[in-house]
């Protein structure tokens, strides 16, 4: 394999098309941000990095808040439209038929129709140059109860999320894998059982060091217990990781 050197760019992808609603319920706007991400888990924290030409960056500076909405198929013409066209010049909530929703915590709205919407405060305002990052506190989550299910887990799978890469919008596709499943050796097997999954791990890529004798459990091949005891619950009979060892990574990350 050979690669060539470029000179330095964002050739950073995929990366969310998120709508960011701002302004007010009456006075709404939305701007269309590729660049946008979580940066912090406790608190949790985002940035959102807006040129000043913008329309909303005066309206989100002076006001100190926005809302990230997630874009899903049904809303990517809306979304497009809303990163092309300026508040200053169309109502885009209006042009696009969508609705100005109250936030909980914030007086910026937020877009109804987008399954999850992150309301933000603003922290800081850094200028980079070509952009002003806005790195913010999420404050508050609204997510649409109909992709809840009945024990209460939010099946984002279900929304129809989609992605941005190099000037163009993709669907998500098929789930290659859950969270862990590198090392979880009951892999295979949870990914059948999975929605939408195409099995395409055969063996786990990393082996873990107490896989001898294997006890079978529901039908599964349970990983004997682990001396260590940090290890010990890492993955339950049937391959998910322990609420402890999600909570541990998710806090590492
Ligand atoms: C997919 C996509 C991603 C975009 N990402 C950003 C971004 O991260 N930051 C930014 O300043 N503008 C971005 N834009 C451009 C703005 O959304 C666009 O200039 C928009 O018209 C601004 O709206 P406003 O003037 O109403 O604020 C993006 C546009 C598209 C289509």
């Amino acid at each position: 394999m050979t690669k060539i050197t470029w000179k330095p760019g964002t050739l950073e992808y995929p990366l969310p098309p998120a709508m960011i609603s701002c302004g007010t319920i009456e006075h709404p706007n939305i701007m269309t941000a590729a660049w946008t991400g979580i940066v912090n888990s406790e608190p949790p924290m985002t940035y959102v990095s807006i040129r000043p030409s913008r329309y909303s960056h005066g309206i989100i500076k002076e006001s100190g808040e926005f809302v990230i909405n997630l874009t899903t198929e049904q809303l990517v013409a809306a979304a497009d439209f809303c990163g092309v066209k300026s508040g200053k010049d169309v109502n885009k909530f209006k042009e696009m038929k969508l609705t100005a929703g109250q936030c909980s915590e914030i007086s910026a709205p937020q877009i109804v129709e987008s399954p999850v919407s992150l309301e933000c405060k603003v922290k800081d305002i850094s200028s980079l140059g070509s952009h002003d990052m806005f790195l913010a506190e999420i404050v508050a989550v609204n997510v649409d109860d109909k992709y809840i299910d009945a024990t209460g887990k939010l099946r984002l799978e279900d929304c129809n999320l989609v992605a941005y890469a190099h000037n163009a919008y993709y669907s998500l596709g098929r789930c290659l894998g859950f969270f862990g499943f590198s090392v979880c050796r009951n892999a295979m097997k949870i990914n059948q059982r999975m929605k939408n999954v195409v099995v395409e791990v055969k063996t786990p890529k990393i082996k873990l060091e107490d896989h001898k004798s294997p006890q079978r459990h529901n039908g599964f091949k349970s990983r004997r217990k682990s001396s260590n005891p940090m290890r010990k619950k890492a993955f339950s009979s049937t391959g998910k990781l322990a609420r402890h060892e999600r909570k541990h990574q998710s806090r590492s990350k």
